[in-house]
């Protein structure tokens, strides 16, 4: 098991005796905006390659409460914090001037960090040769989870831009594009080209376009203005240390990609409604939806880094299914587990009164952060599929990671949990 994952587990004694000191004076921004001297393109939702962009973490819903409004965007975040960030190469695409941009979705623009000539490009960094289309690149500024979650917030980093990466593969499927993810980047070169200091790091990338693969791109000399993203900040040493010790990853490939059967006017409800469920009223789902759940969520996702990711599904209510533990078409164990599921979610009562509450288990510490990401794209199918049958999901990332384990008998690190139902 990876060290971090270890030493940032919940346990019953830890979440009672830590004394987490919240600055609750100096929350973070939560929306990255480069200077007005920037050429912005405003996105214009009722275009189609603007809609494209807009469902990557664009804003469906504001949340107020005294003193605080939240931004809900079409990703779910832990704790609403929203620490993902989105820039885009563009490249011989109607529309739109070749270059570098962030995507905002504060302004839902388009910002132009960087206009280039012809033989420019970032693909070197993604060891790929020239892409036509666009080639997307997440990073995470840490600060904006680690102040509330401290030395948990990478995990929190990681599944929220697993999140963001299922957002752009949802926009795919509804523009019919293809896509594949990319984790095996020179991540630390970005860093340096992009201007950022320590608060702000790549996790991955995608790309959406075709390669000509007779053009080598040079990489851009950039000099852009550091831009403040969080407002305060303050390090943390084990964030950055686990984020370094854990760039590099063995590459595994998957090619296939995902066949999702889905009605596109009701996918795209789907998307614009998703929201994190907060109570279940305790209807039970049905065999044939838990099975149309797990077919949409066991789908390949193209990448170069395709870590294996079991899934255990507590079946708490589904009609025409017993209650237990099961894995792959498999009872592990048979009986009613509820408030066990409960418990183990820090007694979050999301995990007890649900349908189904999965734990996603993985055991690749070679590869961490392109498995957690991994966690957080499927827990985003899980949300869109649940919205698309007509109920809900809400991603837990507190849980008792030893007591997880030791319930499923297995060695391997707890990764996410998550619940669906009614
Ligand atoms: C990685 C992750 C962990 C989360 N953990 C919890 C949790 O433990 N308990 C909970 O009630 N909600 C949890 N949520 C849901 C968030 O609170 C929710 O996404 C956020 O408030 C935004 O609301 P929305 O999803 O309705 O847009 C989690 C979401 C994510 C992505």
């Amino acid at each position: 098991m990876l060290a971090y994952h270890a030493q940032t587990m919940h346990t019953y004694r830890s979440v009672r005796t830590k004394s987490h000191s919240i600055d609750w004076d100096h929350p973070p921004k939560q929306f990255k905006i480069y200077p007005e001297t920037f050429t912005r393109i405003p996105l214009d939702k009722s275009n189609l390659e603007h809609r494209f962009f807009y469902l990557i973490g664009g804003i469906t819903a504001q949340k107020s409460y005294p003193g605080v409004t939240y931004a809900l965007r079409t990703n779910p975040s832990a704790g609403a914090l929203y620490p993902t960030e989105i820039y885009v190469q563009i490249r011989d695409v109607v529309g739109f001037e070749n270059g570098i941009y962030h995507l905002s979705p504060f302004e839902t623009s388009l910002v132009l960090v960087y206009p280039f000539t012809e033989d420019e490009g970032i693909e070197n960094f993604l060891h790929v040769k020239r892409i036509s289309g666009y080639v997307f690149l997440f990073s995470t500024l840490y600060y904006r989870s680690s102040w509330k979650y401290k030395d948990r917030a990478f995990r929190y980093c990681l599944h929220d831009t697993g999140h963001m990466l299922g957002a752009l593969e949802a926009s795919c499927v509804l523009s019919q594009k293809r896509y594949r993810i990319v984790y095996d980047l020179d991540k630390k070169g970005l860093n340096t080209l992009l201007g950022f200091s320590q608060e702000e790091f790549f996790l991955s990338a995608a790309i959406v376009g075709e390669e000509d693969e007779t053009f080598t791109c040079k990489a851009p000399t950039l000099q852009l203005p550091s831009v403040n993203g969080t407002g305060f900040f303050e390090a943390n040493a084990p964030v950055e240390e686990v984020y370094d010790a854990t760039c590099e990853l063995v590459p595994k490939q998957q090619v296939a990609m995902p066949v999702f059967n889905v009605d596109q006017e009701r996918f795209t409800q789907a998307i614009w409604k998703r929201r994190s469920i907060r109570d279940f009223t305790q209807k039970p789902i049905s065999k044939e939806q838990f099975l149309e759940v797990m077919h949409f969520i066991t789908q390949p996702i193209p990448s170069d880094c395709d870590v294996d990711i079991e899934m255990y599904a507590i079946i708490n209510r589904v009609e025409g299914m017993e209650q237990g533990v099961w894995k792959e078409g498999v009872y592990l164990q048979s009986g009613d587990f509820a408030k066990k599921a409960g418990y183990l979610c820090l007694e979050q009562a999301l995990g007890e009164e649900s349908g189904v509450t999965f734990f996603l288990l993985g055991n690749d510490a070679q590869n961490y952060q392109a498995m957690v990401q991994k966690a957080g794209i499927i827990g985003h199918r899980l949300y869109l599929i649940s919205t698309y049958l007509g109920f809900g999901c809400s991603g837990i990332g507190a849980y008792y990671d030893e007591e997880v384990m030791a319930f499923l008998q297995r060695d391997s690190m707890v990764l996410y949990a998550l619940a669906i139902g009614y």
